[in-house]
């Protein structure tokens, strides 16, 4: 825990009973209030409140057709929002609470604010597992629309304090609260499907592997992200971007650059995702390295080949979004 290195009117809240109420209260004031999940530190609002929402989208610097998550502590609280058929009933209970987001058409009746969907019929609702995201649901009882908790474009948090380093002045428009949950488990964000098509299609790799959802639902179909029109918008081809170029798939480095290890193939290097060649290390280390080698100023980072497999399949596709040339 970190409190001690801040200064005492850091918004740095600890998740006792006490500090998730603070948080609850905040967020039924329409406040924003950062908090962790089991993928990433998510920059919550009342998804209720159309106030509330907009700040998001202000604090983040993000696109207005950006929509957002809504989170929620159940599946049967999904019922007044968004229309459950059988595929996303299934599908909600073999993975939730967990790390996946689904997208469905919004219930006319929906009480949330129209912007969490930003202009289109749907929702995307995740039910996440990290108990205090859920001890803050269940204490607002409110619907918490959050994005990841970092301004547009940057990567990830998967720390109280990268959320902090994302928005440095305490006066400026982030999060008022930020609840300290250590590191995020998985570290990066949750697998998105959309359930509105006739086959599921995945618009987003994440924490579940596409493997673990075929062999639940059979095949499904994969997004191809056409930055013209994206299907889920978010995935604008650059994205979770650090500043330091980075080139893929390096099994040499040169004088320039800093090489980024998977396992013990290739060059020696002091960063490596996991030593052991472990995939689910790796997405959990992978943002903090980032991070990490983009503060050393290297003119360039060339990361080692990471295999395709399981979570793999995120972990290239984030590191993919961080290499491309086209800016959101
Ligand atoms: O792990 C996560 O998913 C984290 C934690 C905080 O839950 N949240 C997150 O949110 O990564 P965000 O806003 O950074 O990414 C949400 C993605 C975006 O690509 C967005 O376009 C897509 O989900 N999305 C949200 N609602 C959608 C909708 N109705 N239709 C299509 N895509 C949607
Ligand atoms: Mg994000």
């Amino acid at each position: 825990m970190i409190t001690q290195l801040l200064n005492p009117n850091s918004r740095l809240i600890q998740p006792t009973t006490s500090g998730i109420e603070a948080a609850a209260l905040a967020l039924s004031a329409s406040q924003l209030v950062a908090f962790p999940t089991e993928t990433v530190y998510g920059l919550g609002a009342n998804a209720n409140n159309d106030k509330a929402v907009a700040s998001i989208y202000f604090a983040k610097g993000r696109p207005t057709f950006n929509p957002l998550i809504v989170h929620i502590p159940s599946i049967e609280s999904a019922l007044q929002f968004v229309k459950i058929d059988d595929r996303a009933h299934n599908l909600l209970s073999t993975f939730s609470p967990g790390a996946l987001s689904l997208v469905l058409p919004r219930r006319s009746d929906s009480p949330l604010s129209l912007l969490v969907s930003a202009g289109l019929d749907t929702v995307a609702i995740r039910i996440p597992a990290h108990p205090i995201a859920q001890a803050l649901l269940n204490a607002c009882q409110l619907p918490i629309a959050a994005p990841s908790a970092n301004t547009s474009g940057a990567v990830s948090p998967t720390t109280a304090l990268h959320v902090l380093n994302g928005w440095p002045d305490p006066a400026n428009e982030g999060p008022s609260l930020v609840i300290d949950g250590a590191n995020c488990a998985i570290g990066l964000e949750s697998t998105v499907l959309d359930l509105t098509t006739p086959t599921v299609t995945l618009l987003r790799p994440g924490g579940v592997s596409l493997e673990d959802i075929e062999t639940a639902i059979g095949p499904i179909a994969i997004s191809t992200n056409d930055d013209t029109a994206p299907r889920s918008p978010g995935m604008l081809a650059r994205h979770y971007a650090p500043n330091t170029p980075i080139r893929l798939n390096a099994k040499t480095v040169s004088k320039h650059e800093i090489f980024l290890g998977f396992g013990q193939s290739g060059p020696k290097t002091e960063y490596n995702l996991s030593p052991t060649g472990d995939l689910i290390e790796a997405a959990a280390n992978l943002f903090a390295v980032l991070r990490q080698l983009d503060d050393l100023n290297a003119l360039s980072i060339a990361v080692a080949p990471i295999p395709l497999t399981g979570i793999g399949l995120a972990i290239n596709d984030r590191l993919t979004r961080a290499t491309s040339t086209i800016h959101e």
